[in-house]
């Protein structure tokens, strides 16, 4: 691994429009930018702390999936966040801060209906745009630190791995994008989001999830999917804050999943 640049800000003593909220690692090379950080292990610090990288060479997708990215042409990053009271059963909500961020920020770029697979893929039309893998600590009752690694496909046009349906923001919007003001400006929406729940206030997480269920893909749609038991029909009914998903099949039967249960059929 190489670390190419380090900036630290967070500090007081800059004028406030001038600082940026956030400390920041910019790697040129590393194994995975969620095992940077949590090899780190910095002090803690409700400073957030950002890790960048150009290439990973070995990406983690969630569950045991590879995340592939060109070298120089995409978004690799994991941001370190510590809540200050975000109950453990409501740890979901940083999925659902991580998601909203995405689709706020690519949605400033290009006007297009982005949407958010359950329980965090980031969608345009039936193409993949964004992953997201979330890497939570839990103290007690509550979610001591997230590292909350991103890989959005920004500017490559030509996909090499078996991924079943890569899609770039360059390839939608129609030319290619500055990669950095695409991070500050989902660094921008991240923290907004985030500073709504980091207290774990009722209300705000109520606000958030409903926030979250108004961009889902496929929500209220007729379509297959697949369990243990095989294919079937149903429609995305609901998700609740915990983050289980409920259809609804046609015999009007809900059924509940917790993520990796279920396949959706694309
Ligand atoms: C997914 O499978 O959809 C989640 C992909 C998450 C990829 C990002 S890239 C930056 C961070 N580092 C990793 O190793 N994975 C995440």
């Amino acid at each position: 691994m190489s670390r190419q640049s380090t900036g630290h800000s967070c500090t007081h003593r800059e004028k406030k429009t001038m600082e940026r909220p956030y400390s920041l690692i910019a790697l040129d090379e590393v194994d995975s930018t969620n095992n940077y950080l949590r090899r780190l292990d910095a002090p803690d610090s409700p400073c957030p702390l950002l890790v960048t990288a150009e290439y990973q060479t070995a990406g983690r997708g969630a569950d045991t999936n590879r995340w592939e990215s060109a070298r120089g042409e995409n978004l690799l990053f994991s941001l370190r966040v510590q809540p200050q009271a975000l109950p453990a059963r409501h740890m979901f909500a940083i999925s659902e801060v991580a998601a909203l961020a995405l689709v706020t920020a690519l949605t400033s770029f290009s006007e297009a209906p982005f949407t958010i697979k359950w329980p965090n893929d980031i969608y345009y039309g039936d193409s993949k745009v964004a992953g997201i893998l979330i890497e939570n600590d839990l103290q007690g009752a509550f979610v001591r630190r997230s590292v909350v690694g991103i890989g959005i496909n920004v500017n490559q046009r030509r996909f090499l791995s078996d991924a079943p349906n890569p899609r770039s923001l360059a390839d939608i919007v129609g030319h290619d994008l500055e990669r950095r003001t695409v991070l500050e400006r989902i660094m921008e929406s991240f923290l907004h989001f985030f500073g709504q729940i980091t207290d774990g206030t009722p209300d705000a997480l109520d606000a958030l999830h409903q926030h979250y269920k108004g961009h889902l893909y496929r929500m209220g749609e007729e379509h297959k999917f697949i369990d243990d038991t095989g294919m079937f029909c149903a429609t995305i009914v609901d998700v609740e804050q915990s983050g289980h998903l409920i259809l609804q099949d046609t015999e009007c039967d809900r059924r509940r999943y917790e993520f990796k249960q279920l396949k959706y059929i694309i």
